[in-house]
């Protein structure tokens, strides 16, 4: 079965409405292999500035968020239904800055994800274990529970518009990459998981991505890897250089 690449990036909170723009524009211009995907994780109030410099190319945008609700009195909040009446197609879920600082379960992200496919909304759904979870060898039974509460709900066909991130929270914006042996181990497991509930035809459909310090010099041995469907990228997505990189391994 051959997987399209995704090349994602999330932005997090950062840069200025000019250098969001900027930065688009930028990668505007890059020829995307016809086997890849780019998807942009923009702040929610760039989406807009995002999406006029992006027209005309094949590139997508992911929320980095949403609310489990899909209305009412939530403020400062966004809903999915939000997202989709502004032709978002993809929304992040589960990252582990959210798990951490925002305190967000698996059972709300199960939520989350319930709302955000009942909207047409794609979900980049992130997993991935903190060190001393890798340390003592937990790390696979780790991901397992959060697949396993945060998505294995889900039906089959719903599933099939989940992309899974698979991101050891001891790589992420800390210079330190899984290797490429540590990246495929996990996500073979994860397709194994897939497998196991919903059948290998399933299982061999699901996009799995590696995230925590792609950079271009490691982003084609990592993408190479069996099981590897690309990268959700922070740091580096943020330099339209790098990231351009990144698309093109
Ligand atoms: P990083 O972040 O590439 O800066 O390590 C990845 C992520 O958090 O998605």
């Amino acid at each position: 079965m051959i997987r399209k690449k995704i090349a994602a990036g999330n932005w997090k909170m950062n840069n200025t409405q000019a250098e969001a723009i900027q930065l688009a524009r930028q990668l505007a211009t890059t020829q995307i292999p016809e086997d890849t995907l780019v998807i942009l994780g923009v702040p929610f109030v760039y989406i807009k500035d995002v999406q006029s410099a992006i027209s005309g190319t094949n590139i997508e945008i992911a929320a980095q968020n949403c609310h489990q609700e899909l209305s009412g009195a939530f403020t400062g909040e966004i809903s999915a239904s939000m997202l989709a009446s502004m032709d978002v197609k993809y929304v992040i879920l589960g990252h582990s800055e959210r798990r951490e600082y925002f305190e967000e379960s698996n059972e709300l992200l199960a939520k989350k994800t319930n709302t955000a496919l009942s909207q047409g909304l794609k979900v980049i759904f992130c997993c991935g274990e903190a060190l001393p979870v890798r340390e003592a060898g937990s790390h696979v039974a780790h991901v397992k529970t959060q697949l396993e509460e945060g998505l294995f709900h889900l039906s089959a066909d719903d599933l099939k518009n989940v992309v899974i991130a698979y991101e050891p929270i001891w790589a992420i914006g800390t210079g330190v990459t899984a290797s490429s042996d540590q990246a495929q181990e996990m996500h073979r497991e994860i397709r194994a998981l897939l497998s196991n509930k919903y059948g290998t035809d399933t299982a061999d459909q699901m996009h799995i991505l590696y995230g925590g310090s792609v950079k271009p010099g490691n982003a084609s041995e990592l993408f190479s890897q069996l099981d590897v469907d690309g990268g959700l990228v922070g740091g580096a997505s943020l330099k339209a250089e790098d990231f351009k990189a990144i698309i093109l391994a």
